[in-house]
C-alpha cells in the first residue's frame, strides 16, 4: 500500500493538562518509538505543551483542534499557527462539523486555515461530511463535493500531499451510529475521484482519506480494510489508551 496509515485521537474538549499528559505517556509506553502507522495526538490548547513533552523524541505526532488563519491581532480567544509550530505542533484538525455547527464556520473560512496552515508547515487534517438531514436528502454527495472543494480552494499540486481529508457523516460522530463500510468507502472513493480531476492520479493516489463516526476497536477493521480509508479521525474511543491502541494495532494490521 503506498498510503501510510493514520491514527488520529481528537480528544475535543476532554483532558486537562494533567491528565493528558498521563494519557499521552500510557499511549508511548506501549507504542514505543517506532511504529508502521502515522499516530497523532489532538488535545485541547491547554494539554498541548504537556503532551507535546510526553511525546518527545518519539514517533507520535502532535496536533490541534483548530486554529485561526492570521498571524496574530485582535482576535481575542484564538490561537495562530505560528503559535502552535512553537509548541512542536505538526498537524491540525480544520473544519470539524462541531466548529461548522457550534461556530458557524464557513467553508470559505476554513479554506482560510487551511492555507495559512500549509503555509505554516501544519499538515490540516480537513474534516468533510454530511448532516442526517442531507443524507435523507439525497446530497450526501453533493455537501462533501462542496466541502472539499471549497476547503481545498488554492491549494497546490505541491501541497496537496501535506493534506489529510477526514470523512465524518454528522450523524455518525458520537453516537454510536458507524456508517456501513459500503457508505463510507463510497464517500472516500467519491474523495479520491474529486482530488483525482483537481490535482491529477498520481497525487491524489497520495492523500489519505480517515474516516471518523463511531469508529472503535469493534469496527476498525472493517472500515480500515476498504481500499479509499487510510485511517480514522478518532473521537470518544481515543480518550482511553487501551481502545486508541487497539485501534493503531488494527490500523497495522489493516496495511
Ligand atoms: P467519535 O468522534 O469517534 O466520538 O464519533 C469523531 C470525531 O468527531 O472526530
Amino acid at each position: 500500500m503506498i498510503r501510510r496509515k493514520i491514527i488520529a485521537g481528537n480528544w475535543k474538549m476532554n483532558k486537562p493538562a494533567a491528565d493528558g499528559g498521563a494519557l499521552a505517556k500510557d499511549i508511548v509506553e506501549e507504542i514505543g518509538r517506532e511504529t508502521s502507522v502515522d499516530i497523532v495526538l489532538c488535545p485541547p490548547f491547554t494539554a498541548l505543551q504537556g503532551v507535546g513533552h510526553a511525546l518527545e523524541g518519539q514517533a507520535i505526532k502532535l496536533g490541534a483542534q483548530n486554529m485561526h488563519p492570521e498571524k496574530n491581532g485582535a482576535y481575542t480567544g484564538e490561537v495562530s499557527a505560528e503559535m502552535l509550530r512553537t509548541l512542536y505542533v505538526t498537524h491540525v484538525i480544520l473544519g470539524h462539523s462541531e466548529r461548522r455547527t457550534y461556530f458557524a464556520e464557513t467553508d470559505a473560512f476554513i479554506n482560510k486555515k487551511v492555507l495559512a496552515a500549509l503555509t505554516h508547515q501544519l499538515k490540516p487534517i480537513l474534516c468533510v461530511g454530511e448532516t442526517l438531514a442531507e443524507r435523507e436528502a439525497g446530497s450526501t454527495l453533493a455537501v462533501v463535493q462542496r466541502h472539499v472543494e471549497a476547503g481545498l480552494a488554492g491549494v497546490t499540486k505541491e501541497q496537496i500531499t501535506n493534506v489529510i481529508i477526514a470523512y465524518e457523516p454528522v450523524w455518525a460522530i458520537g453516537t454510536g451510529k458507524v456508517a456501513t463500510t459500503a457508505q463510507a468507502q463510497e464517500a472516500h472513493a467519491y474523495i479520491r475521484a474529486l482530488l483525482t480531476k483537481l490535482y491529477g492520479a498520481p497525487l491524489a493516489q497520495k492523500v489519505r482519506i480517515l474516516y471518523g463516526g463511531s469508529m472503535k476497536p469493534a469496527n476498525a477493521a472493517e472500515l480500515l480494510a476498504e481500499k479509499d480509508i487510510d485511517g480514522g479521525l478518532i473521537g470518544g474511543a481515543s480518550l482511553e489508551a487501551k481502545s486508541f491502541i487497539e485501534l493503531v494495532k488494527a490500523a497495522d494490521a489493516a496495511k
